[in-house]
């Protein structure tokens, strides 16, 4: 039988193409996504530095002028994703999608750095990779945070990483559906109609897309006219988390990130205006229809991760979390079983991600050893036993969505070598 460490190491690289890696070997991803990238080289610093270096280069090749880095990079032409870089028709020296993911890599780069011993070449690719990753922060409080409180907003569902989360059903329905719109999907090919998004959630992910590419993706224009805009708890404890990260990182390279530092305190005070004592709990803001999505997500536990000052609301959280999934079974779901959306094989809309079990697990190591002990345990389990899958049914571990999928593998190692 060939060992769980093996196997993630083989999957990783089965799935590396030229200096990136895809998402899985499939063809539901057939492209380079930026939030997996980010896991991925994880992965790879745990047995091979330079893919990992690569991998985050690879990934900036994309960034745009202004400093966006877009969530998928289309390096080659391939056609069997939609959309693709035809629907987009957009990009900076790389062919590229018009909106961003979560940016978990300016965590990831202070984890690898951390951790490893860089020679002096690979600490100078490393600080070119942290300029650039400050730029991108930088994008994000500068044409993001439209009310100037250090919190940023997602104006798309695909933004947020959790692509179908109910989050995101309220604001949605806002969007008012382009006519006569036409498009195919793709992903009903490679992956089974009863684990994917809606098909009136597509036409609004579309309608939204055309939007954009209309204003030439305008970041200014883009945050003040689209119809979906939303302060995501989630995204925003990630960027919290990443801006305190890069400032620590910039200290090994002598630079000066006082700038980015300054933002700190303000978007943590801002953030915890979005604690609601009723309910415990943190609610994601929906700025068009000026209401608190109150749906019990996996991703408003993010704020663990974001490391807030604030040690009596982080232990309402833990408490709240610790009654979230009985231990019985494996978690975490991505929506509360007892929150009526949940749906318990429909991708973000109940299936346990590894990725959200990491965040959680890295917000909990320093708060509650025991708790993030018990997370680590549980998704060590699952992966050795089920192995390297998109998402997994709570109850039993059934395998769902794509084989082979790089993240899984990536943390697997992560988890396994900490
Ligand atoms: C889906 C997921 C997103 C991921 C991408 C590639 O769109 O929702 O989080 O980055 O697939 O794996």
């Amino acid at each position: 039988m060939i060992d769980t460490i093996e196997l993630a190491k083989k999957t990783l690289i089965q799935n590396r193409k030229s200096g990136y890696t895809l998402p899985t070997n499939n063809n539901l991803y057939p492209a380079q996504w930026n939030w997996d990238s980010a896991f991925i080289s994880l992965g790879y610093s745990y047995f091979n530095l330079e893919y990992a270096i690569k991998e985050l280069e690879t990934l900036l090749l994309g960034q745009w002028e202004d400093g966006m880095i877009p969530h998928i990079l289309f390096h080659d032409n391939d056609e069997t994703y939609f959309p693709n870089h035809k629907t987009w028709e957009c990009g900076n020296k790389i062919p590229s999608s018009g909106i961003t993911q979560p940016p978990i890599v300016a965590t990831i780069v202070k984890k690898i750095l951390d951790q490893n011993k860089l020679d002096q070449g690979q600490m100078k690719r490393m600080e070119v990779i942290v300029k650039k990753l400050k730029k991108y922060l930088e994008w994000f409080y500068n044409f993001r945070d439209k009310n100037k409180i250090g919190l940023v907003s997602i104006i798309h569902p695909w933004e947020s990483g959790l692509d179908n989360s109910p989050i995101w059903d309220g604001p949605l329905d806002k969007v008012k559906i382009e006519e006569n719109l036409k498009y195919e999907r793709r992903d009903l090919n490679v992956s089974k109609s009863e684990n994917r998004p809606l098909k009136k959630d597509y036409d609004a992910y579309i309608t939204l897309l055309n939007q954009f590419k209309k204003i030439k993706y305008n970041p200014s224009e883009i945050v003040n006219n689209s119809m979906f805009n939303v302060i995501d708890i989630g995204f925003n404890s990630i960027l919290i988390r990443a801006t305190k990260d890069l400032v620590e990182v910039a200290k090994k390279f002598n630079l000066d990130f006082s700038d980015l530092k300054n933002r700190i305190s303000m978007s943590e005070e801002s953030l915890i205006k979005f604690y609601k004592d009723e309910e415990q709990s943190f609610f994601s803001y929906d700025f068009i229809n000026h209401d608190l999505i109150k749906i019990d997500a996996i991703s408003n536990y993010f704020i663990l991760f974001a490391n807030l000052e604030n040690k009596d609301m982080n232990n309402k959280i833990i408490n709240k979390l610790k009654k979230y999934n009985s231990q019985k079974e494996y978690f975490f779901t991505t929506v509360n079983p007892k929150d009526q959306t949940f749906e318990e094989t429909r991708y973000w809309r109940g299936p346990v991600w590894i990725n959200s079990n990491w965040i959680i697990y890295q917000g909990l190591i320093n708060k509650d050893r025991n708790f993030s002990t018990l997370i680590k345990n549980k998704t060590l389990d699952l992966l050795e036993n089920k192995k390297f899958y998109e998402y997994y049914n709570f109850k039993n571990g059934d395998c769902l969505g794509a084989k082979n999928f790089s993240w899984s593998a990536a943390l697997y190692l992560d988890f396994k070598f900490n």
